[in-house]
């Protein structure tokens, strides 16, 4: 498995791949990977013959007073991790390959609406980031597909709108979330929590599970279920962003008895120092 570090060689190792016939995936990451990584990975080597990864912490995602500084930077790690799962190739960037012109007067990509609300709402720009990094990478790699976990389901919608918007001839993948045997999603941030913050962790997902349970018996009094679950959390200690039920593909409020398969609950709550985010069906 190589790591690649500069964009004309990337891209030199992608042509060689397609000359061959081979369809390459792309799986983006931050780094700091773990077991929800690697089955990012799995499925893209089901789908492709090449898998590559990238590996880059984008600083246009992060707010002035999140942990851009303090997220852990692990690419020896995280190279294992790949090799062990398969990925054929590794592209872990200097901040110039990637905004060559620095980041203060890059060229962003904005996607209304979507962007704006829920998680786009605690973290003002960030889905402005998010779009523009991916938007990057899909050029510079110009993958055939590119998977991405439903945990950061928002962020899957407002990538995928993206891509369509722009018409970039990538498939957009989603796997579903891996959780730890007690529920809580694997998330890199996990690890700002104390012995005992991880303790109540899995209420968020608990929650939630409770919550589309009671749509899937039929309640549609969707207010009162998100005070309930709000309520729920903060008596653990947990400071919510939100709690809400949501048109799976839009994020609109559900229409009254909305089907409860087109709905998707989705939660964002600090826990000390930890933001944690989850989300699950509504069926
Ligand atoms: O989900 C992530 O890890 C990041 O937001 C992504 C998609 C790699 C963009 O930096």
């Amino acid at each position: 498995m190589q790591t690649i570090d500069r964009v004309a060689d990337l891209r030199a190792q992608v042509r060689a791949w397609r000359s061959a016939g081979l369809r390459v995936a792309l799986v983006p990451t931050l780094g700091n990977l773990h077991a929800g990584h690697q089955q990012l990975v799995r499925r893209a080597g089901e789908l492709a013959e090449r898998t590559l990864v990238s590996v880059f912490v984008n600083p246009t995602q992060f707010g002035p007073n999140e942990d851009f500084e303090r997220y852990p930077r692990t690419l020896d790690a995280d190279r294992d991790k790949l090799r062990a799962v398969g990925a054929d190739a590794v592209f872990a960037p200097p901040l110039a390959e990637v905004y060559p012109g620095g980041t203060e007067e890059a060229t962003f990509v904005q996607v209304p609406g979507l962007s704006e609300i829920l998680c786009g709402a605690a973290r003002p720009g960030h889905f402005r980031g998010v779009a523009t990094v991916v938007s990057r990478l899909f050029n510079m790699v110009q993958p055939d597909l590119a998977v991405f976990g439903e945990k950061d389901w928002q962020q899957l919608l407002v990538i995928r709108r993206m891509t369509r918007d722009l018409a970039f001839p990538v498939e957009v993948v989603g796997v579903a979330t891996v959780r730890e045997p007690d529920g809580l999603a694997l998330s890199s941030r996990n690890a700002y929590l104390t012995p005992e913050q991880r303790s109540h962790a899995p209420l968020l997902s608990q929650v939630l599970r409770e919550t589309a349970a009671a749509l899937g018996r039929g309640r549609s009094d969707y207010q009162a279920l998100e005070s309930q679950a709000v309520a729920a959390l903060e008596r653990a200690g947990f400071r919510p962003d939100y709690v809400v039920i949501r048109d799976a593909t839009s994020l609109a409020p559900p229409r009254p008895n909305q089907e409860p398969a087109s709905l998707r609950l989705l939660a964002a709550a600090w826990l000390g120092s930890a933001r944690l985010i989850d989300n699950v069906g509504a069926n």
